[in-house]
């Protein structure tokens, strides 16, 4: 089931022709067998290459060291691209490797438009795209807009009160209180933990940042912000890039009256420092933003008009469907994270079928969903739902209806590092102090890429990276896992990848069968194009289920695909009255 993979990716049509014939064919709220609706697409549809791909999170820091500095870079990740022709990704999002100081780990941008030297150069980023597109994967990169590093040369412009940069940023002047002392115009909390804002002797001014002190907000109340952050997205699209994840975009604007306090949340578990103390209505998803997702849709689409290839834009947001979903109608594509935020290791098939249904029954006509279970700010699926539970969990990711996200090493299973908090390099893990790292900091999830049984798993040359590579690295890393007799977490998400090309798990429908506090199963796929059975158990007890009812409606099928615990039984043909699966397993069948 390999396929040759083509030189160039290919040209697919103009945008708006994909929206209208989608539109015209998802049917949605149709109430079957457990009485929750069914998701109709077409296959005959030619789809833009973002709703038919995997998208493979790469985090650069981490993934491949090609110099030995024990931090990953740019070459590192060229000379892994091999990879993901194997793996049958077809798109990476690369999170940033711009110029900067590294407060936030790239998140705190110096320079828009140059390559951090500890990730390499343009030139490599344009060779990157190059070998990419000559395998036929498209380069998603991370679009950082909310803010910039105090390095950059806007903010030290700002900071000079400089004609033109001068309200490039937030700043505002102090409140000076009855016994003299100083304080900032509100009390808005930055989300990495204590005042939002942060005085600058220069303008005799507080500044604002929704993260770091390091990480001045930009003001996009401001057209030259606007257009100067336009022209960095122009710059990469013309290097190549073919879309954009974009950063904290909830954050993108502030209300104008700084006088106004958020109000508490009263959620008991908070300390009065920490982001969740309080309630965000005057800094978080204020409407103004979507004129500006416009804007960037806007410059997308002058590329799109030039070439009639699809650009990308998906957006990073915690927001709920009735507001996640309003950037459709702007040209973009919220992230869902529902899988992540809303289910837990107590959350069986029954649970996460409605996590399911947020997305689907939500959705407006003509939107493409999309899902995903971990990325380089939360937990990995090991430490979440356990190891027994990362198979289920990837079956589920790349069997539904939608574009799905793999954050780097969950196809093999990777597990969470411990560090101290002497050793915590994630400044989210350090300002919580010691008492309370271990909950915020990211490092655990961010480990070294496990490649090779060698030293420092083939990450890199040298002794010390700048995390430690995780101690089962030996039996736990693509080498092993590639050539594994026994069915490896990393051939299985392979064979679900190719799987996944299937017309009927890229457009066809989904109709659930047994829904159980353990069981999720479901149908993928109508009469012409052949209907998947892809049943799983994420509860803690075996269950042994009658699969031939309705909508599945016949006895005998083939299996295609089993979590390891089945292996034996693939290319049989099986009953399906009584299939019985272990917590943490899942079968697929060709009904
Ligand atoms: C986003 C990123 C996170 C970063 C923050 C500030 O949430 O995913 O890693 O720290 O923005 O840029
Ligand atoms: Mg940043």
């Amino acid at each position: 089931m390999e396929e040759k993979v083509t030189t160039k990716p290919k040209a697919d049509k103009p945008r708006g022709f994909y929206c209208l014939l989608t539109a015209a064919v998802v049917v949605s709220g149709i109430a079957v067998f457990v009485g929750l609706s069914e998701h109709k697409t077409s296959s005959s549809l030619e789809l833009p290459w973002w709703k038919t791909t995997i998208i493979y999170q790469v985090y650069p820091r981490s993934f491949k060291d090609s110099d030995g500095d024990g931090i990953g870079d740019i070459k590192g990740i060229i000379s892994k691209l091999d990879y993901f022709v194997y793996l049958n990704i077809k798109a990476l999002w690369l999170s940033p490797f711009y110029k900067s100081p590294m407060a936030d780990f790239g998140y705190d941008i110096s320079n828009h438009t140059d390559v951090d030297s500890i990730f390499g150069s343009l030139e490599d980023v344009d060779q990157l795209i190059e070998e990419a597109h000559a395998r036929g994967i498209r380069i998603i990169i991370d679009f950082v807009p909310n803010h910039t590093s105090d390095k950059h040369v806007w903010f030290e412009k700002s900071l000079q009160n400089d004609d033109k940069y001068k309200d490039y940023y937030i700043w505002a002047d102090d409140i000076v209180t009855s016994g003299g002392s100083r304080k900032p115009p509100n009390n808005w909390l930055s989300v990495f933990s204590g005042s939002a804002w942060t005085w600058n002797e220069n303008r005799s001014q507080f500044y604002y940042h929704a993260f770091l002190t390091k990480q001045p907000d930009l003001n996009f109340r401001n057209t030259d912000v606007i257009d100067d952050m336009k022209g960095v997205l122009r710059f990469w699209l013309e290097r190549g890039v073919d879309g954009i994840r974009v950063d904290a975009l909830q954050k993108l604007f502030e209300v104008t009256d700084l006088s106004l306090n958020e109000p508490p949340s009263n959620a008991k578990e908070y300390h009065e420092h920490q982001y969740n103390y309080l309630n965000h209505p005057y800094t978080e998803s204020l409407p103004e933003t979507f004129e500006v997702v416009t804007r960037w849709k806007d410059v997308m689409n002058e590329f799109e008009n030039k070439d009639g290839i699809s650009r990308f834009m998906v957006i990073e947001t915690y927001e709920q469907p009735s507001q996640r979903n309003i950037y459709y109608d702007h040209g973009a594509v919220p992230y869902n994270f529902d899988l992540i935020m809303d289910v837990t290791s107590e959350c069986g098939g029954l649970c996460i079928r409605d996590v399911l249904e947020k997305e689907y029954s939500n959705l407006p006509p003509g939107a493409w969903p999309t899902f995903v279970l971990g990325n380089h700010d939360r937990n990995r699926v090991s430490k979440k739902f356990g190891l027994e539970f990362v198979n289920v969990y990837n079956m589920l990711l790349l069997t539904l209806w939608g574009t799905p996200t793999t954050y780097y090493g969950e196809e093999l299973g990777m597990e969470e590092i411990q560090v101290s908090f002497e050793d915590t390099q994630d400044p989210q893990g350090l300002k919580q102090g010691k008492e309370y790292y271990a909950e915020f900091s990211r490092d655990p999830c961010r480990s070294p890429m496990q490649w090779t049984s060698s030293v420092q798993s083939g990450f890199s040359t040298s002794p010390t990276p700048w995390l430690p590579v995780h101690g089962h690295y030996r039996t736990v890393n693509v080498e092993v896992q590639k050539n594994s007799k026994s069915l490896s977490p990393l051939q299985l998400y392979r064979k679900l990848a190719f799987l996944r090309e299937h017309p009927s798990f890229q457009t066809g429908s989904l109709q659930y069968v047994v829904v159980n506090k353990n069981i999720l199963s479901y149908v993928r796929g109508s009469d012409g194009e052949g209907r998947f059975l892809v049943a799983m158990n994420f509860g803690h007890k075996t269950s042994t289920d009658n699969y031939s009812i309705h909508p599945v409606n016949t006895e005998k099928g083939t299996v295609v695909v089993t979590t390891s615990s089945l292996n034996s039984e693939e290319k049989n043909t099986r009953s399906l009255k009584d299939i019985s699966l272990l917590p943490g397993s899942g079968i697929i069948i060709k009904l």
